[in-house]
Formats: structure tokens, sequence, C-alpha cells
């Protein structure tokens, strides 16, 4: 069918998100029974804790399923205001938070909220992949700025301080990674804060994976680093990756008051507010203890260990072992051919997906998930151990 309706430019170049694509292709796959060994998921395999779906059960039977206030429950508000005040050691009123519609909602109305036309924006590479096509839908230019796997992906400063032009507006980051696990190291959030005030910029800081880090790693928001910061600073977070409840949509976004009442007002005209039942099943896990997450940590701390020595034994691959998330960053550069063909080659020829890493910002890396089953991850490894092998015998 042809259309006579023109795009807009900004989404005329827009491709949808890789990973959601890849995952998609996954399911469809099995579902056309492949033996599929999807490591592409940036979701839990577990499933949402009992004390929540309960929440959410009991909101439908109170009947909590009109429409809410734009800017979320006030419950809701006040318990993550609560929490985060406990967790970043800066106070938080309910009216500096906002509930969103999963926390990639909460960083499209940033940057909707303050980007002008031609304002750049600093993102670390690798970097998530919605960041670059949401600053650019609010306006604004990504400008890329690339950390080494040599230096377990630590943004310089000096690269930093010199990225910086009189367009700058923001600089994001995202402790722990997606896509590398990396944590941020306390020094080097000290010293881009300390740009951040110099220069005026805003920082958006993407915690989502906060609670998912292997001891003894710690994780350090650039607010336990630099409180001063905090009236600059807007915190993202959301409870899909912590609890399990990526399908409920619920994110949240903490700051200075005048941007998350920007934010409430461009959703009170776009999604009018995050679903009720949603919120009410994310207030349990704010109020009730919720003990499957430590168990869900320890799992995957153990997963990840297997598996990412199991990549660095294979021949041709190499991996940063990751402080925190469910990633596995795998070099595959001694391949001798980027991410994208190496990971078709392998979706098409053992069934084994992974991201690859060009969506990110490398060709040279493909991200597994290890928020899969042991025996998926152990299978992987055996097939991509095959596959290596007779590659390195046939070249
Ligand atoms: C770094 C990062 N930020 C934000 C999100 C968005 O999470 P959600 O919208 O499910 O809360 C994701 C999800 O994959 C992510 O990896």
């Amino acid at each position: 069918m042809t259309t006579g309706i023109p795009l807009a430019e900004r989404v005329r170049t827009l491709e949808g998100s890789p990973t959601l694509a890849l995952a998609a292709t996954a399911k469809a796959l099995q579902k056309a029974g492949k033996p599929v060994i999807d490591l592409s998921a940036g979701e839990p395999d577990f499933p949402t804790p009992e004390a929540i779906k309960r929440a959410g059960l009991q909101a439908i039977h109170d009947n909590h399923t009109t429409y809410t206030p734009a800017a979320g429950i006030p419950e809701l508000r006040s318990a993550i205001a609560h929490d985060l005040s406990k967790r970043l050691a800066v106070p938080y009123e309910s009216s500096q938070v906002i509930v969103t519609t999963g926390a990639k909602h909460a960083l499209y109305n940033a940057f909707q909220a303050i980007c002008e036309p031609g304002d750049e924006v600093i993102v670390l590479t690798p970097y998530w992949v919605s960041y670059p096509a949401q600053i650019h839908l609010a306006g604004g230019r990504a400008r890329l700025l690339p950390t080494r796997e040599g230096e377990r992906f630590q943004p310089d400063p000096d690269a930093i301080r010199s990225a910086i032009t009189p367009r700058t507006k923001a600089i994001v980051l995202n402790s722990p990674s997606n896509p590398t696990g990396a944590l941020l190291e306390r020094d080097r959030l000290k010293v881009i804060a300390g740009l951040a005030l110099d220069r005026h910029l805003t920082i958006i800081s993407d915690e989502i994976y906060d609670r998912l880090v292997y001891p003894p790693a710690q994780p350090c928001s650039i607010l336990h680093a630099e409180p001063a910061v905090a009236g600059q600073t807007l915190v993202v977070n959301g409870v899909s990756k912590t609890y399990s409840m990526t399908g409920w949509r619920i994110g949240y976004a903490a700051g200075p008051k005048p941007l998350i009442e920007a934010m409430g007002a461009l959703q009170s005209h776009s999604t009018s507010n995050p679903t009720s039942i949603s919120q009410h099943a994310a207030l349990a896990a704010f109020t009730q203890p919720i003990p499957e997450v430590d168990t869900m940590v320890r799992e995957f701390q153990q997963r990840r260990d297997r598996f990412v020595n199991g990549l660095n034994r294979l021949p041709g691959l190499s991996c940063v072992m990751p402080d925190g998330a469910f990633y596995a960053w795998c070099n595959i550069s001694r391949l001798g051919r980027p991410a994208a063909e190496i990971a078709a080659r392998w979706l098409e020829e053992i069934f084994v997906v992974g991201v690859p890493g060009e969506g990110f910002g490398s060709p040279d890396h493909v991200r597994f998930s290890f928020a899969a089953s042991p025996k998926a991850l152990e299978e992987g490894l055996t097939r991509l151990e095959q596959w290596l092998r007779q590659h390195q015998t046939a070249s």
C-alpha cells in the first residue's frame, strides 16, 4: 500500500530500539520451534515478587482503576522521596518526585523539558540505545564521548572538560551501565560534579540498575560523591529491573521542583498518568519487605561469574567482569568482523541471540544478558565454543 502521509523530519531517520527488535525476533524464532538461546533480554527472568503482585490485584479489587494525578499517586511519590532521601543521603520532598511510565519515559520527558534546538548533551560511549534517539527527538544533539575498555569504561575528566561547549546543556550518567555493567568511580564522579557546578550543566543520572550491584562492588551515585550537585541533578530510576516489573511500566525521577513540574505538565498532555494499578503495585515495593531482591542479586552474581569466566575461556572472545546490571559486554574484535555480522551469524547458525554493539556505539562488542537460566547460559557457551572452534579451523 502506498501512503500519502508525509512523515516529520524528526522521525524519518528514527529507527526502533534494536534491543526490543531483537528480543521480538528471538521470541518469533522460539515460537517457530527453533532451539533458541535468548541472551538478548534487558529484563530479569524472575517473576514479579508475590507481595507486589498481590498489591496489584488488590488495586483492581479496590477499584483503583481511574486516572491518577499526572505525576503519580501522592503515597507513591512520598514513598519514593523517602527511599531516595535515605539511599542518596539528599533530602527529597514528594513534590520533587514524578512517577512515569517506565524510566524510559522519565528520560524522554527530561530531554523534552531541558533541550533547546541545537543544545548538546554529553553521552558516554558505550551508551544505552535510547539516549541519542531521545535527545534527537527533543531537538538536541548527543555529543558522544568514548570511554575505554582498558580503563574499565571510566570517563576521562579531561575529555569531558574539552567536550563542553557553550551549547552543552547536560551530561548523562548511567551507573551501573547498560551495556558494560561498569560502575562509575567516586573520584571521577566528583570531578564530573565539579565541572557541572562550574559550567552550570544539568546532570541526568540514570540509576536504574543501582540495586543490581555485586559485592564487593558498591553503588555510588554522583550525589554520594558530591551532594552539592543535587540542585542541578535529575536522578532517574524505576522498579523494572530491581523488582522484575518490566511490563508494569513504572519509573520515576527526582530533582529540582521546576524540572519535575515541567515533566509533569508534559506527562499530563501525553500519557495523562502512569497506570493506576501498577502504581499501587509499585507502592508495595517501597513499603513492604521484598526479600526476593536479595535472592535475585545473589543468583545474578553466580550466573555472572560462571558466564563471564566462561566467555573469557573461549577463543577469540574477552569480557571485562561487570560490577553491576546483568549484561556481559563481550569483545569480539579478534574475530575481525563487525558485531552486527557476528551476532547475525550466531543467530542464524547456532540460534544464540546476543545484541550487536553498534546500537550502543561499538561494533567491537556483543551484549549478552545473563538474566537467563543457568542451563541456557551453559548451552550458549557450548554453542559459542563449537562455533568459534569451527570458525577458527575454517579460517
Ligand atoms: C540504562 C537504562 N535506562 C533506562 C531503562 C528503561 O527502563 P524502564 O523504562 O523499563 O523503566 C533501561 C531499560 O532497559 C535501561 O537499560
